[in-house]
């Protein structure tokens, strides 16, 4: 583990609105060194990033916070992935790997999941509304952690049935990511890092087995789309078998997408619940003009989003706010800093879903701008749709302050009691 001072990195990351707000304000770039990289926080700056993408290159755009030590790498050894995914390619690589990304993630197939996820939406509602056994009666007096019983449950059965993943696999799967995720940001010890690596390797075996699966037996699913990309010959000859080097360039693609599409959707979920909620005028607002959910998923996305930033590295010396970096300088491209920008968003502060809609962030922009963002949607708008038409009484439970979860990429309540 290196020697960065990871107290104050979890400061920051609960809280990196204070470190946005002065970065934005000062001359040129600031370099934050908990992030260890120059933070670009205003709109236009992380605009003119993202579609300067020959000069900064998205190589190391997931770079970890830690190292795993070498008893987890060495646990890691033993499963499949690690090689080079969709968001940390540049150029026409880049264009090759996310290219069965966005045929799987089309509006088509978007609209196909959509009765699938109303379904599981109203079922995992009605869970927690009647208990499990299903009874009806009166909904008075309530109470919900919504995080374990709904937000990290819908994403993670929507990814899945597009992927093409069996209903029972999705909870290894959803636990697998977090695990990933756990590995790669937070300061472990190394117990806990072979504990979690082990869990890492158990959800690449399953995605591996699936991968073997689609190969061999075709399916119209996205699992068969990326099986496909990476046994591509051309001639149009698959061989009976994929290949080791096959297998582990499948299961990282499906790894990396299916976390790119559970955890940020679940955070999302989480904060856009918790913002609205903390502002009961605009939840009462929501409940009485349903129409303006679609509005409020933005807001909620602008406000405090998932995603709050990614790398990107200089390719050769560039000069940016006035800043000059040399080849190899890393920056933090934070989306939600720019997403709070009051020189596009007036009164940025403001959680304020009758705003006027202007483009944020949020998804990204230019060649890497979210492929999920359509799904992401869907899965709120459901979410919105039920929760204001069934438990408009809905707030937090006093007795329960949310703390949130100290990460970068998926930036949520760590748990959000509710009552009504
Ligand atoms: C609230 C939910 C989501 C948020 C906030 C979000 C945000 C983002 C952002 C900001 C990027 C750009 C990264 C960059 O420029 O380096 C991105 C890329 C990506 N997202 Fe999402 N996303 C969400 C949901 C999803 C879903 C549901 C999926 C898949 C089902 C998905 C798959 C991806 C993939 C594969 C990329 C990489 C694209 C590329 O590098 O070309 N995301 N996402």
């Amino acid at each position: 583990m290196d020697s960065r001072p990871h107290d104050r990195l979890d400061e920051l990351q609960r809280d990196p609105y204070p470190y946005y707000a002065r970065a934005r304000d000062a001359e040129g770039l600031t370099f934050v060194a908990e992030l260890d990289a120059w933070l670009v926080a205003r709109d236009a700056d992380v605009r003119e990033v993202l579609r300067r993408a020959d000069d900064f290159s998205s190589a190391g755009a997931l770079r970890p916070d830690a190292i795993p030590a070498p008893a987890a790498l060495a646990v890691l050894g033993g499963g499949f992935g690690g090689r080079p995914v969709v968001v940390g390619a540049d150029g026409d690589r880049h264009q090759e790997l996310r290219a069965p990304i966005v045929k799987g993630l089309s509006p088509a197939r978007v609209a196909d999941v959509v009765p699938y996820a109303a379904e599981r939406a109203a079922a995992l509602v009605d869970a927690f509304v009647n208990g499990d056994q299903g009874s009806t009666g009166e909904h008075k007096g309530g109470r919900v952690e919504l995080m374990s019983a709904y937000a990290r449950r819908l994403p993670g059965e929507v990814i899945g049935r597009i992927v093409g993943l069996d209903p029972a696999d999705i909870p290894a799967v959803v636990h697998g990511g977090y695990r990933a995720e756990e590995l790669l940001f937070r300061p472990l010890a190394e117990d806990e890092q072979i504990a979690v690596a082990q869990d890492v390797v158990a959800t690449q075996r399953i995605l591996d087995r699936y991968a073997r699966a689609r190969h061999a037996e075709p399916r119209e699913d996205l699992c068969t789309d990326i099986v496909a990309s990476v046994t591509a010959t051309g001639d149009g000859d698959a061989a009976p078998e994929l290949t080791l080097g096959q297998r582990h360039e499948a299961v990282s693609h499906l790894q990396n997408l299916l976390i790119a599409g559970h955890l940020t959707t679940t955070a999302l979920i989480g904060t856009t619940v918790l913002h609205l909620l903390r502002h009961p005028d605009q939840w009462e607002l929501l409940c009485a003009e349903p129409e303006r959910i679609p509005a409020a998923v933005e807001e909620a996305a602008r406000y405090d989003t998932a995603l709050q930033g990614f790398r990107r590295v200089t390719t050769r010396p560039v000069t940016l706010a006035g800043t000059e970096l040399p080849a190899g300088a890393t920056l933090f491209v934070a989306f939600g800093a720019a997403n709070r920008d009051g020189v596009r968003h007036p009164g940025p502060d403001d959680f304020d879903i009758t705003r006027s809609p202007v483009r944020h962030l949020a998804f990204g922009f230019g060649a890497h701008a979210c492929p999920g963002s359509q799904l992401a949607r869907e899965q709120l708008r459901l979410t919105l749709q039920e929760l204001t038409s069934r438990l408009p009484g809905l707030r937090p439970a006093e007795d329960h302050p949310v703390t949130m979860r100290p990460t970068m990429i998926h930036r949520s309540p760590l748990s959000l009691h509710l009552t009504w």
